[in-house]
C-alpha cells in the first residue's frame, strides 16, 4: 500500500531486514520500519551501523508522529546495539532532519548493487542530498570514501 511503485508485491525493497518494528493500533498494522545491522568502512576506519529501511505509515494516519516514534525506537535499539551511527538514504530529508539526522554531502560511496532481486556488481558514485546519519552521542561523521560493504540501505 505504501510503496505501490517500488515493492511490486514484496514486503521489502532490496533485502529482508534483520528486524522490523511494527506499529499497531487496535491490532491493525499501520506502520513499519526495517532495521539492518552492518559494519561499513569510511577511509581506513570501520564503523558499526544501524540501517533504517522501508519506513512507512498507512496514508490515513500520516502526520501524527508515528514515523517519528518509530525513528525514536530505532535510536534506542541503535544505542543498545552499540551502533556508531544510524544511516539511511532519502528522497526527501525533511522527516529525518526533524528527527536528528544530518545530510552527509558530498558522499563518495561504493556499494553492492541489487536490482529486481538480482546481483549487479559494485557501483561507485558521488552522492548529494541522499545519505543521512544520526549519532546518539553527537559524534561527527568522518570524512573519507564510504564503502557500504553491502547493498545500498
Ligand atoms: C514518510 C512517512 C513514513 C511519514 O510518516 P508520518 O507518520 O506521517 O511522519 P511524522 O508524522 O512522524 O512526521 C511528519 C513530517 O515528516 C515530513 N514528511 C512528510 N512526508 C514526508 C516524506 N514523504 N518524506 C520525508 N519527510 C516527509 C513532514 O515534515 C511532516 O510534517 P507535517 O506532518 O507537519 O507535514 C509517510 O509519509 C509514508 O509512509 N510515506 C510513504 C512511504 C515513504 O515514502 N517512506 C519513506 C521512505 S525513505
Amino acid at each position: 500500500m505504501c510503496f505501490p511503485d517500488t515493492f511490486e508485491g514484496r514486503t521489502y525493497f532490496k533485502q529482508l531486514p534483520h528486524i522490523r518494528l511494527l506499529h499497531r493500533e487496535n491490532s491493525e498494522l499501520v506502520g513499519q520500519l526495517g532495521l539492518d545491522f552492518r559494519v561499513i568502512r569510511v577511509g581506513d576506519e570501520v564503523f558499526r551501523m544501524l540501517g533504517i529501511i522501508d519506513l512507512c505509515v498507512v496514508p490515513k494516519l500520516r502526520h501524527q508522529q508515528r514515523a517519528s516514534a518509530m525513528l525514536d525506537k530505532a535510536a534506542t535499539i541503535a544505542q543498545q546495539a552499540r551502533a556508531d551511527f544510524q544511516i539511511l538514504f532519502v528522497d526527501n530529508p525533511v522527516l529525518y532532519e526533524k528527527n536528528g539526522y544530518k545530510l552527509i554531502e558530498p558522499a563518495q560511496l561504493s556499494w553492492f548493487a541489487i536490482e529486481d532481486r538480482k546481483s549487479h556488481g559494485i557501483i561507485g558514485r558521488k552522492m548529494e542530498g541522499l545519505l543521512m546519519v544520526r549519532s546518539e552521542d553527537n559524534r561527527s561523521f568522518p570524512a573519507g570514501k564510504i564503502d557500504l560493504l553491502g547493498y545500498l540501505f
